[in-house]
């Protein structure tokens, strides 16, 4: 195996292209990219072009249109984005878990239940609404792009099972270890403390890959040792939620750590089930930039309100640390080309 901490510091990763999103095929509506060509990964340009372009209009919109937001169904908005159009992925889809069980929420038994969004819809439609979903995130990332997705022991086999079949290459399994579970109460099976996080590369049409990874950062982060798989995050504390509740809201250092990871800073970050906006926090935070979809007006009010506080803080100078420091040059980690089997 190839030892990763001698991987050379390659030339450093390409930093976003003004490309123009419209769909190639089928001259459906357009949505351009928000910014201007740069060969210089940690100096991005500001956009120059109209992202809302043929788009229909954004629930809300930085106004320089660095991060976005779309209210409806992801897979209607999806069809106006264009092919191999935006650099990472990072999602957290319906879980398929409300069940109608119980759980504990600050020392009392209370329902599981998401919402009906998160309730499945037996096991033919739920493979077929991730096959779905699925298909698109690949049509609309560029080769060599990082697609994140987090899940439960609900969902994740479904999206494991389809990132394998639509030809992504699995990178990571994270492990999200949670150290304040809550305590399971029907004793018959152990407390969840875990979800998953799986992370894959879309191969170029040749099937390689020549993914972002910012080893070193992460190196650096884990003071001098390699990062593991496994991340033991707090979930999201009250300052997280200050903007309103939702019943699966992710903690911001889990999302900044994989974008740190896995995208130069400029790069365009999509998420088709924003929820709270997560994904778009930790996008602005991190100098990357953000494009969400959410279906339910009231997540996206929540969601519009903390996009538009961390944009605040971004053009004021202020943003909230991220998590994870950010890496001057990116490493292209390439697949060896052989292997000596022991
Ligand atoms: C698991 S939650 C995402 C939570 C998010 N990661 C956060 O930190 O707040 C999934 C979200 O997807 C939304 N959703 C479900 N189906 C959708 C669809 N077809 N189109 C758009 N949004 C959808 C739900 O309303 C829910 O808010």
């Amino acid at each position: 195996m190839r030892d990763p901490s001698k991987m050379t510091e390659s030339r450093p990763a390409r930093g976003p292209r003004a490309t123009d999103l419209t769909r190639a095929a089928g001259g459906a509506p357009t949505l351009h990219e928000l910014s201007s060509a740069t060969d210089a990964p940690d100096t991005p340009s500001p956009p120059t072009d109209n992202p809302a372009a043929g788009m229909p209009p954004a629930h809300w919109a930085a106004e320089d249109g660095s991060a976005q937001l779309w209210l409806g169904d992801q897979a209607e908005i999806f069809k106006r984005l264009a092919d191999e159009s935006v650099d990472c992925i990072w999602t957290d889809p319906p879980y398929f878990l409300s069940n109608d069980g119980s759980t504990c929420r600050s020392g009392r038994r209370d329902s599981v239940n998401k919402g009906a969004w998160d309730r499945s819809r037996g096991q033919v439609a739920d493979d077929a609404f991730t096959e779905a979903w699925l298909t698109e995130c690949r049509r609309v990332l560029k080769p060599h792009g990082s697609i994140w997705v987090s899940g439960t022991l609900h969902g994740y086999l479904l999206v494991g099972g389809w990132l394998q079949r639509l030809g992504f290459r699995l990178l990571n399994d994270i492990i999200w270890e949670k150290p304040n579970p809550p305590p399971n109460l029907g004793c018959r099976c152990f407390t969840h403390a875990t979800e998953i996080v799986f992370w894959a590369v879309k191969p170029d049409a040749r099937g390689q890959t020549r993914h972002v990874f910012h080893y070193a950062a992460m190196r650096t982060a884990n003071g001098g040792r390699q990062m593991k798989n496994v991340w033991r995050l707090l979930t999201a504390g009250a300052g997280e939620r200050r903007h309103g509740r939702h019943p699966t809201q992710k903690p911001l250092a889990l999302v900044e750590r994989a974008l740190l990871a896995s995208t130069d800073p400029g790069a365009l970050v999509l998420d088709p089930f924003v929820g709270s906006g997560t994904t778009g926090v930790a996008a602005i935070a991190t100098g990357r930039r953000f494009i969400g979809i959410e279906q339910d007006p009231g997540y996206a009010a929540i969601a519009g309100l903390r996009l538009a506080e961390a944009v605040g803080a971004r053009d004021a100078g202020t943003p909230e640390p991220p998590a994870v420091a950010a890496a001057p040059t990116a490493v292209r980690a390439t697949r060896p080309r052989k292997r000596k089997t022991p």
